[in-house]
């Protein structure tokens, strides 16, 4: 149990490209924490349940059309909206597991053949977000990615728009030197993805609590 309730929890992101096995990742990641009997919680982004989500998981399946700035601001609002209860979950003690957040944000909007749409354009809505103290990220072959099962339906699963999504994660990161990020690599096992995951968990873990004062996004 938590030895030092004063303490807020770790706030950790993974991203990655559309079939990197993400999701199955954070759930693994989450077992783990709780297997440690310590408190968690998962957030997905985006967020499909709330009024913004509605719009955005509409949009994905097509079964909507708008904008390329509006989508932007809308993805962009529905992290927004869930700031109040990820700093309220933080200061609480619980570990947040977030699968995908700002980065995804700006990457796949800046992947869009659209030139209104520049990377910095994209980061901009997202500045002032809590930042994560660890990024994971699965990096992954568009073509290895593809392999699995080939992609779905959704709007962005074409491997064109990956192959741009996968450069420009690495472009993002490159501009965010203060911001702790983990390349892990995704075509790699389920186990050994989980494995180096749950290392780099660890060492956060251990490295001492995070300041209590969380960082925003830059
Ligand atoms: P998901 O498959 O993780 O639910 O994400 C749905 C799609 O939305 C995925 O192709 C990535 C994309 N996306 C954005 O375009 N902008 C965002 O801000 C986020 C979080 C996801």
């Amino acid at each position: 149990s938590n030895e030092n309730p004063s303490k807020r929890g770790h706030f950790i992101v993974i991203e990655g490209l559309d079939r990197s096995g993400k999701t199955t990742q954070c759930q693994m990641l989450c077992e783990d924490i709780g297997g440690l009997d310590k408190e968690f919680k998962y957030i997905k982004f985006p967020d499909r349940i709330t009024p913004t989500g509605q719009v955005i998981n509409a949009y994905l399946q097509g079964e909507a059309e708008h904008s390329d700035e509006t989508m932007h601001l809308l993805f962009s609002a529905n992290r927004w909206e869930a700031v109040q209860g990820i700093l309220r979950d933080l200061k609480a003690g619980h570990t947040i597991v977030v699968d995908r957040y700002a980065f995804s944000g700006a990457v796949y909007s800046a992947a869009k053949e659209n030139p209104h749409l520049s990377l910095e354009w994209c980061w901009n809505p997202d500045i002032g977000l809590p930042q994560p103290d660890l990024v994971l990220f699965l990096d992954i072959s568009s073509e290895d990615a593809a392999k699995r099962g080939g992609y779905g339906e959704e709007r962005y699963e074409k491997q064109d728009m990956q192959v741009k999504v996968r450069t420009l994660f690495k472009r993002l990161f490159a501009r965010l030197p203060n911001l702790s990020v983990k390349v892990i690599d995704a075509g790699l096992s389920m186990e050994d993805v989980a494995d180096q995951i749950w290392q780099a968990y660890k060492e956060l873990d251990e490295a001492g609590s995070p300041s209590e004062e969380l960082q925003v996004l830059p």
